[in-house]
């Protein structure tokens, strides 16, 4: 289910693995298209997806991002499937832990509930909310404000003003900035460090790791300009180090999915951890109950699992039967997008690009469209070139050449994906 380029990056392997008969995609795009069958359906009607499913003898779902599973997709299709008699499973949380990415207000009281490392914070609303200027006073600036709900990736606000601060606060909870999204707000600690996500799969009861990312999320060199969905990756991330990842395992991944066990909702599917590398200790920022993107574009050509058999294992709760294997070797992510991205832009236009590409790179469409049989732009995000090399900038070169042999009208992308990684 999506559009994206992690969702090619889901399609490209679910295809690949002998253990898929035929795939579906909604809706896809140019490069889904070569996977398997890519079909209009509305993805916020359960009960349309799940008979859908049923004529196709479809018998395991992928959701690709947030906004199904926390609306709770998990738990309507299996509830479809079992009130049907049939045989469907979801690779995906269910609606109660898929909480942990749709309400910041829960993300953090599961934190502290569990003891996961994460920043000091209070909560605000209506109620409270005349309390909140005492508050921010209290902290030290900046100051990180945060929509409860899920606001498309623009519901946090970070100023180092106080009165803009304050302002800001009132009008998301009392001007509905984001709407119902800005109702409760969290106000916490604003954390140092470099950025890292870590991805875990999980069945519930066993995990695996699937790697470290790092993604450039401005649209300028240098980290400079407003955000976007994403201009690349770099995976594994060379800070992540093997005590890092032991600090990520035992402070974070254990009591989160411990937690979630205990609470009567184990764990089924990705977990992205969003952490702040705090001087060699990992901090949550936040959890997402997906993939990234476009951290998956970077992490799946690593993987050496069937993608089929770890899927099926997440929904069937028996990933310790599948053989795990992630690749040593680095991988790189460059994201091409549209001139004016994040910005207007303009579609629709023909694109040329290799038609094979070697077993170490992979060509991940993202924003593009079939139009009378010709692959067309189509968004601002358009192809993501991954590829696998022995250090960062051995893959860094080969995807650069690679983006050289595509060409599209308004072709741009960041030249400085993984420099600040070299130093
Ligand atoms: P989130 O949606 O929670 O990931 O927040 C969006 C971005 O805001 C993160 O990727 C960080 O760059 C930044 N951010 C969020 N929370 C904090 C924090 N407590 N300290 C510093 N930066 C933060
Ligand atoms: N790369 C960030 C995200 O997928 O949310």
């Amino acid at each position: 289910m999506g559009s994206g380029g992690r969702e090619h990056a889901f399609a490209l392997a679910i295809s690949q693995s002998p253990n898929c008969s035929h795939l579906y995609i909604a809706p896809g795009n140019a490069g889904t298209a070569q996977c398997g069958t890519n079909v209009s359906l509305n993805l916020s009607d359960f009960q349309a997806v799940g008979q859908f499913c049923m004529q196709h003898n479809i018998e395991l779902v992928v959701p690709g991002n947030e906004d199904p599973l926390v609306a709770g997709i998990t738990d309507a299709l299996e509830a479809f499937a079992a009130e049907k008699g049939i045989r469907m499973a979801v690779a995906g949380p269910d609606q109660w832990a898929s909480q942990l990415e749709g309400s910041k207000q829960f993300a953090k009281e599961f934190m502290m509930k569990y003891g996961v490392p994460t920043a000091a914070y209070r909560n605000f609303n209506a109620e409270n909310v005349d309390e909140s200027g005492a508050f921010l006073e209290s902290l030290i600036p900046p100051y990180v404000l945060k929509a409860d709900g899920l606001a498309a990736g623009k519901g946090v606000i970070i100023t180092s003003d106080l009165d803009e601060a304050k302002e800001t606060l009132r009008d998301m909870i009392l001007g509905a900035r984001f709407g119902a999204a800005s109702a409760n707000v969290v106000v916490e600690e604003f954390l140092q460090g470099i950025e890292i996500s870590v991805f875990v799969v999980s069945d519930g009861i066993d995990w695996h790791i699937l790697g470290s990312a790092k993604d450039y999320k401005r649209i300028g060199e240098g980290d400079q300009g407003p955000n976007t969905g994403g201009m690349g990756a770099i995976s594994p991330v060379p800070f992540a180090d093997e005590i890092f990842m032991h600090k990520v395992k035992e402070r974070i991944v254990l009591p989160s999915l411990e937690g979630l066990r205990a609470e009567g909702h184990p764990y089924r599917g990705f977990l992205f951890l969003g952490l702040m590398n705090d001087h060699g200790d990992p901090k949550v920022i936040e959890y997402n109950v997906r993939m990234g993107d476009p951290e998956t574009e970077a992490i799946f050509p690593r993987l050496k699992t069937d993608m089929v058999d770890l899927l099926n294992g997440v929904a069937q709760g028996n990933i310790s039967q599948v053989p795990f294997e992630v690749d040593s070797r680095t991988a790189a992510t460059v994201f091409l997008v549209s001139a004016g991205y994040p910005g207007t832009i303009e579609k629709g236009f023909e694109m040329s690009m290799p038609s094979e590409v070697a077993d170490s790179q992979r060509l991940y469409h993202a924003g593009t469209a079939l139009k009378e049989g010709t692959v067309v732009t189509n968004g601002g995000r358009v192809l993501a070139v991954t590829s696998l090399g022995d250090t960062i900038p051995e893959a860094l070169k080969a995807s650069y050449d690679l983006v050289d042999l595509i060409q599209f009208q308004g072709k741009s992308y960041r030249r400085d994906i993984g420099q600040d990684l070299l130093t």
